[in-house]
């Protein structure tokens, strides 16, 4: 009947599904990546051969010629087929490989973009000055934000790595490969995206409970757009009376909060300034609406297990309605 046509198609369809998208390194949509790729593709190639090799001769002395070798036939076979052909096949792949890190390794000329592993989401600053430090001191310095990147096309952004406790690993598969984020040291990643579109990332490093649900977006566009993206978030929150920003501050929320232009100046959680404007909260974990900010603050560890918000439910429905109606309007 049909459902052995039905597995078969799903299990020659699965594999496949996680070719494609905005978060596969098979789609790549970035000078890093679609070179990931391609020495991707030559080491499969190169372990096919290796591995075609070596089943090979065992098929051919077991099956097609069984009988006893002489000492110096077997010799031969071992040296010429487990020796000398894969270090030959190897050595040829690694000096290519190695030949592709210059053109990885050149310098960004486009902006460079503070980016700090939390528990568990992403600490993000726009134009900081380049050099070692810069991610450890951040905050201050650079434009803050969270958890959604923009970046210029045909550019080559620099990305500063950093982390205040535990490691993580930054993720975007779709323009480059992985880049640790290590407390105590600055590493940087330059990644030049070739298309604009809307990319996930996410922590390719176990960093604690949440360490799945540490998501979060790269938005490419033109350079024009990312200048006044920059420059939007910049100013000042658009919305700073009324009873969502006077609840933010009476609850208590501003102790890790920032909302530039209110008192609210907290550094320990993400900066809110412009939380409406960026399309997930939560490390991408959900939409930003009014309705899931409300229910976010509600419960943040029934929806995102292992987080360090602590729960506001104790609150009337009201007041977090309000609050988060303010917040989801911050665009
Ligand atoms: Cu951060 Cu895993």
């Amino acid at each position: 009947m049909s459902w052995r046509r039905t597995a078969a198609g799903l299990g020659a369809a699965l594999p496949l599904s996680a070719c494609a998208g905005a978060q596969s390194a098979f789609d790549p949509a970035g000078v890093e990546a679609a070179r990931v790729l391609t020495l991707f593709w030559v080491m499969l190639g190169g372990a096919v051969a290796i591995w075609l090799v070596v089943i090979g001769f065992s098929i051919f002395v077991t099956k097609v010629r069984p009988q006893a070798y002489s000492e110096k036939a077997g010799l031969r076979l071992i040296i010429w087929g487990g020796c000398v052909f894969p270090t030959v096949v190897l050595a040829g792949l690694l000096f290519w490989g190695l030949g592709m890190l210059p053109e990885l390794r050149r310098p960004a000329d486009g902006p460079t973009i503070a980016v700090s592993g939390e528990r568990f989401w992403w600490r993000v600053a726009y134009d900081v000055e380049g050099g070692p430090g810069v991610v450890r001191n951040l905050p201050p310095g650079g434009i803050p934000s969270a958890n959604e990147i923009w970046l210029p096309v045909g550019q080559r952004s620099e990305i500063l790595l950093g982390s205040p406790d535990v490691i993580h690993s930054f993720w975007v598969p779709s323009l480059a490969g992985k880049m640790d984020a290590i407390p105590g040291r600055v590493n940087r990643l330059v990644l030049e995206p070739t298309e604009t579109g809307i990319y996930n990332g996410a922590c390719a490093e176990f960093c604690g409970t949440a360490h799945a649900m540490m998501g979060f977006r790269v938005v490419v566009v033109s350079k024009g757009d990312y200048a006044a993206y920059v420059r939007a978030q910049a100013a000042p929150a658009a919305v700073i009376e009324g009873p969502g920003p006077e609840l933010f501050l009476k609850n208590g929320c501003a102790a890790c909060h920032s909302v530039r232009g209110t008192p609210a100046d907290g550094q320990v959680g993400p900066d809110l300034t412009h939380v409406g404007s960026r399309s997930t909260i939560a490390g991408g974990l959900l939409p930003t609406t009014a309705e899931n900010i409300a229910a976010f603050i509600g419960s943040p560890n029934h929806l995102k297990p292992g987080v360090e918000m602590p729960s506001f439910g104790m609150l009337p429905e009201a007041e977090v309605e309000a609050i988060a109606q303010w917040l989801g309007s911050l665009e």
